[in-house]
């Protein structure tokens, strides 16, 4: 799938490892509608990219109102920029640690349960499913002989795998985005549309500046090379790959230099 002329929707794209995705994404000629709960960041993010190739749209991704305000939107910039739909990245996400039970007998409080599998899980399908009726009716990439319409890149985190201490519900949100990858490809395979999902360890974004230092010092002890947290536009580099390459379909992708996280830091 090329870049160049075609639309990418990205949740989470005023801030982090999102707004990566969509620097790249315009760099590389393609056009960016951001999707995000905070709008200063969002307009800046834009002013940054220009608006000649990206909006934003706020959008807070646990309402499914104010998703189905945006597509439309997105789908109606498309028309006017003839710019086809081709991807969706679904990098809204947060994380609140919480153990199961603590020291004085509470189990963890079902809102916080709610507001992270509401964001990270069901805010990335809600999204999703509503920008796909939109996706599987674009034209093929006529550079290609395949008929690929387009790619989903959702975004899971090595706590899919090893969550450590606290993270109950961010592992179950996230380990749930990377079970779907499969499933999702084969649904869309049809359609000429793939499903990658990055896993991605620390990147230095908002979401981990809120580390203490001796959690940071823990962290740094884990990694195994490069001995840092990775950078946005690492993460992005890769989302420009799998846009790029049709043989990437159906699969996890650890993004995270080897680091195995420990059960705690
Ligand atoms: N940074 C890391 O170390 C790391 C590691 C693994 C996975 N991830 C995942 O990467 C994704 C991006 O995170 P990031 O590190 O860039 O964090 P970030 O905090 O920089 O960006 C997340 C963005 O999501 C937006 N957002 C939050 N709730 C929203 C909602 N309800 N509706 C719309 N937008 C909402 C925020 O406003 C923010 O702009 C998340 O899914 C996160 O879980 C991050």
């Amino acid at each position: 799938m090329k870049i160049q002329g075609r639309t990418f929707v990205i949740s989470g794209g005023a801030s982090g490892l999102g707004r990566a995705c969509a620097q790249e994404i315009c760099q590389n000629g393609g056009n960016a509608a951001i999707l995000d709960l905070n709008e200063d960041q969002g307009t800046s993010t834009v002013e940054e990219l220009g608006a000649s190739q990206s909006r934003f749209w706020p959008c807070d991704v646990t309402s499914s109102e104010s998703i189905a305000s945006a597509v439309a939107g997105i789908v109606e910039w498309t028309e006017t920029t003839g710019k086809a739909l081709a991807g969706v990245i679904p990098a809204a996400g947060v994380g609140i640690p919480g153990l199961i039970i603590d020291k004085n007998y509470n189990p963890l409080p079902l809102s916080t349960i709610d507001f992270v599998m509401g964001i990270n899980l069901r805010g990335t399908l809600d999204l999703v499913r509503q920008a796909l009726p939109h996706l599987a009716r674009a034209p093929p990439d006529a550079s290609g002989s395949d008929g690929e319409r387009g790619v989903i890149i959702m975004v899971a985190s090595a706590a899919a795998f090893e969550g450590q201490m606290g993270q109950v519900a961010y592992a179950a949100s996230k380990g749930a985005v990377a079970a779907m990858t499969l499933p999702m490809a084969r649904d869309l395979s049809w359609f000429g549309i793939r499903v990658v999902t990055i896993a991605p360890s620390a990147f230095e974004t908002a979401m981990t500046a809120l580390m203490s230092d001796k959690v940071r010092r823990g962290l740094e002890k884990a990694m195994e090379f490069p001995p840092r947290p990775g950078k946005p536009s690492e993460f992005a580099t890769l989302a420009r790959h799998i846009i790029e390459n049709v043989m990437l379909n159906g699969v996890v992708i650890r993004l995270d230099g080897a680091t195995r996280m420990p059960s705690k830091l």
